[in-house]
């Protein structure tokens, strides 16, 4: 019972696993470390899950259903929505310093390094309070791509990055994934406020509207839904791209995930 219940039931069903599948895509397009990319993987699914249970609390969306299930806060209470959050966050850091030589300490270093910046401030958690003071506002296009790159963009351009660190780059290898990581990242976002307007509450696991209905500024509400669209796949090309002048031979998954995060229908 407790918190250890509300985590398990926070993380463990439901969800796409769209930033653990970029982690391991981008290992293996540099044949990186498997036990290292896959403490990878489940620390920023950790990351991810955590801010999800708090994005839902009513100080923040006021959400009933998450995964297709009640949400934390409505299962539990706030009290251990907020516990399983902040002891999510810490578990995604025990993951990836395992202490038995599991991985060596310069990558768990470079791996918690990755982690922890896209989730602080400058990452997902600033971001979501960017979020929270827009209520209402009609942002413009640079304003609202800042706020969208942070709240989600981040968190999945540190899943390429992470993937990427378990293995050897060149400079250019780098960069260009950096530049995939961006791209796949705020594409993620452009779609999730599509589908807030095109997709069932069924279908998507979430409620349905929520963007309207909480005054939120969005690239739907911002752009129109066509050039929305439009945008989203243009983020597609331009992942697609910079694969392209990655130089890397193995980075089929990366180049699935692209597609998939702009097709995807939930
Ligand atoms: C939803 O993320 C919240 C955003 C950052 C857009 P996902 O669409 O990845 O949610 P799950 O993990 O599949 O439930
Ligand atoms: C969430 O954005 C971004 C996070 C960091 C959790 P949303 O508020 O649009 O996510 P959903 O639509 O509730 O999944
Ligand atoms: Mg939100
Ligand atoms: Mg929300
Ligand atoms: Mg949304």
């Amino acid at each position: 019972a407790g918190v250890g219940q509300a985590m398990r039931y926070g993380v463990l069903d439901g969800g796409k696993r769209a930033r653990p599948l970029l982690v391991l895509a981008a290992a293996q397009a540099v044949s990186g470390e498997a036990e290292a990319a896959l403490r990878a993987a489940c620390a920023v699914e950790l990351i991810h899950a955590y801010s999800l249970i708090h994005d839902d609390m009513p100080c923040m969306d006021d959400d009933v259903l998450r995964r297709g299930k009640p949400t934390v806060h409505v299962k539990f209470g706030e009290a251990q929505a907020m516990l399983a959050g902040d002891a999510m966050q810490s578990l995604a850091f025990e993951v990836l310093t395992p202490q038995g030589g599991e991985v060596g300490p310069a990558l768990q270093a470079r791996l918690c390094a990755l982690l922890a910046r896209s989730a602080g401030c400058a990452g997902m958690a600033g971001g979501q309070a960017i979020d929270l003071a827009s209520v209402g506002l009609a942002l413009d296009e640079a304003t609202l791509r800042d706020m969208h790159r942070r709240k989600t963009g981040a968190l999945l351009h540190a899943s390429v990055q992470m993937g990427a660190a378990c293995g050897q780059t060149d400079e250019r290898a780098w960069n260009a994934l950096s530049d995939y990581g961006w791209a796949v990242g705020l594409a993620f976002q452009v779609v999730d406020d599509i589908l807030d307007v095109t997709q069932a509450s069924e279908t998507l696991g979430k409620t349905a509207g929520k963007d309207a209905d909480n005054n939120k500024p969005t690239y739907v509400s911002v752009l129109g839904l066509d050039a929305a669209r439009r945008y989203a796949g243009e983020l597609r090309q331009q992942a697609h791209e910079a694969l392209g002048r990655s130089g890397l031979t193995q980075a089929g998954w990366l180049a699935v995930m692209a597609d998939k995060v702009v097709d995807r229908e939930s």
